[in-house]
């Protein structure tokens, strides 16, 4: 896996965003679109904010762009932990989408439902019996290596079949729907954004696992697409 370190939580924003940009300019270029998923938590609004505004947001023709979620709390849209609802307040507000490029995994449904109507959302990008390939899936990574919401230990990792899937975390009281190993594996690109002393641990035992079988991170290794890993000096602290 190859590590890109950023001296500081700027530059490694200035660097995703300026590798965002040029992909979906290279997506928009050759096949008119660019379907991107997007990663929840905190890490990335910096990233989001970045891309909405100049001079970033006029490289990129946002009416080609096609907004996926990579995973999603079991919350309405407007709900504060909504993963949503950081993008839209972060960079759909301000770059507005045609609305039926904003493709949302609809926390407020009943997990299971949402989870297979948005397989049926996805399987729109594919030719039949095969998996949608995104051009993008933006990741961030947690202090206990998990990604997107599959989190260590969770039944969701040995999915080979769905693309997405509802899941519970232990000791956390929402319920979360999340890619699946498979999907994620599919894209194009994937791109994983860390930063923080806090994720140095997860990352030094990513990057060289004892047990890889046990960092969900880890195991998100592209078929055939390309995987980079942007990181802070906070974050490779221990590589
Ligand atoms: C989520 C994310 C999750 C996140 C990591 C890191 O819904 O929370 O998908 O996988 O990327 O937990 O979160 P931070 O960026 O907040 O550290």
């Amino acid at each position: 896996m190859t590590v890109s370190v950023f001296p500081d939580r700027s530059a490694l924003m200035l660097a995703a965003a300026e590798r965002v940009t040029q992909l979906a300019e290279r997506c928009i270029r050759e096949r008119g679109r660019f379907d991107w998923a997007l990663a929840g938590g905190k890490t990335p609004e910096a990233l989001y904010r970045l891309l909405a505004g100049p001079p970033l947001a006029a490289r990129i023709d946002w009416t080609c762009v096609h907004f996926f979620w990579s995973d999603e709390r079991c919350v309405p849209p407007e709900h504060a932990d909504s993963n949503y609802r950081m993008a839209r307040e972060s960079l759909l507000d301000r770059v507005a989408p045609p609305r039926g490029n904003v493709h949302r995994l609809r926390g407020e449904l009943p997990p299971p439902l949402a989870a297979s109507r948005y397989e049926q959302e996805l399987s729109a990008l594919a030719a039949p019996a095969t998996l949608p390939r995104l051009d993008l899936i933006l990741l961030g990574m947690g202090a206990d290596g998990h990604t997107a919401s599959l989190f260590p230990g969770s039944a969701a990792l040995t999915e080979s079949k769905r693309w997405v899937v509802a899941t519970s975390i232990a000791g956390r009281d929402v319920a979360r729907l999340t890619f699946t190993l498979p999907l994620l594996n599919a894209a194009a690109n994937v791109l994983f954004l860390v930063a923080g002393a806090d994720k140095a641990r997860a990352l030094a035992q990513v990057s060289t696992p004892d047990d890889p079988e046990r960092l969900p991170a880890h195991r998100v290794q592209p078929v055939s697409g390309e995987l980079a890993w942007l990181v802070d000096s906070e974050a490779a602290v221990l590589l």
